[in-house]
């Protein structure tokens, strides 16, 4: 990390005992034992506690960190999580659970994003223990996550996401995306067809005329829910993925988008964005298509690997126009 990004990190020495730094973003402070990742803030007067299975945080945080905080919300569970705003970021707890924030329980503090991405990556950098990837499935990474601090895995952290510059194949294509073309088939996606489609152009447009087999290419994904942008047309990002097990956030949306099942199924949790409520539960199968709207949290389970073909808006100051109700939160009326 350069100088200018330690300055905004405020970290402890390592815990004699666990091996684990502790670090504090204004009133929030975040530390881990062997088990557990505990964030404390202060509600009425005290410091309250607030406990998360250490594996399922470093998966959220994983995400938050290579997704630069995402579209909206990235609910970690029910009470923990960040807010984008886009320049800045809100770290809240309790603010979108009914009973806490009911109970006046819940804190909000806004950070501007630099601040919040360097402490981010600092935590990952030191509670991530070597041969533990909070990218990979569940069944393909160790349980060394648990346990006293052993070394890191900065590789697994500091991977990038693809995001292809043209479509994939062609002249000029990301570098990385060129590398990823290398990794092998996925165990469970030995099935899938690698034959790449042929393709035969007009005389004088040779050159101009691509295509590829998304299916080849998403079979040799080594990551789980992380979309990757894979062509983009104006506004609108292509973004398909591999998942299997948990979706590791619920993601609350500030735009609608569109979900594209291609290939087994995955469970769709959906609850109330700003409560928690629960509003549906949805089984998509291969082929299905769903919007989900832009007042809804949601979190998916794929029993077995799966291909998802999430489509992104990118169009500047959508969330301010369904947060204003000038659209309404989902796309069609029928
Ligand atoms: C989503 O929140 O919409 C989402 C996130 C990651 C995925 C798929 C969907 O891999
Ligand atoms: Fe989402």
């Amino acid at each position: 990390m350069s100088a200018l990004t330690l300055d905004l990190v405020h970290g402890s020495e390592a815990d004699p005992i666990t091996g684990y730094r502790a670090f504090s973003l204004g009133q929030f402070s975040l530390r881990r034992d062997e088990y557990f990742a505990t964030i404390e803030w202060p509600a009425k007067g005290r410091r309250h506690i607030h406990e998360i299975p250490v594996d399922y945080f470093l998966r959220a945080l994983m995400r938050d960190v290579a997704w630069g905080f995402f579209y909206g919300w990235v609910n970690f569970d029910n009470i923990f999580g960040t807010r984008n705003l886009y320049g800045t970021v809100e770290m809240y707890a309790g603010r979108y659970n009914e009973g806490y924030h009911g109970a006046g329980l819940s804190y909000v503090e806004t950070f501007e994003e630099p601040e919040i991405m360097a402490t981010f990556k600092a935590i990952l950098e030191d509670w991530v223990n070597e041969g533990f990837d909070p990218f990979a499935a569940p069944s393909e990474t160790s349980s060394s996550v648990f346990g006293v601090k052993k070394g890191s895995n900065l590789k697994a952290i500091e991977r990038t996401r693809l995001v292809t510059q043209r479509m994939p194949g062609i002249p000029g294509d990301s570098p990385l995306r060129e590398e990823a073309s290398g990794y092998s088939i996925n165990r469970q996606f030995h099935d899938v067809s690698q034959d790449e489609p042929e393709v035969i152009a007009e005389p004088g447009f040779e050159g101009q005329l691509h295509a590829f087999s998304l299916f080849k290419y998403l079979s040799r994904s080594d990551v789980t829910w992380n979309p990757s942008v894979t062509s983009v047309c104006r506004q609108s990002l292509a973004c398909p993925t591999t998942e299997e097990g948990m979706l590791p956030i619920f993601h609350g949306n500030d735009r609608v988008e569109w979900f594209i099942q291609l290939s087994d199924h995955i469970v769709w949790d959906v609850q109330d964005k700003e409560t928690g409520r629960p509003r549906a539960t949805i089984t998509m199968r291969a082929g299905d298509v769903a919007a989900m709207p832009a007042d809804i949290r949601h979190q998916g389970y794929s029993p077995k690997r799966s291909m998802l073909f999430v489509w992104e808006n990118a169009t500047p100051g959508l969330p301010q126009l369904y947060e204003s109700g000038k659209l309404p939160p989902y796309p069609i009326d029928f």
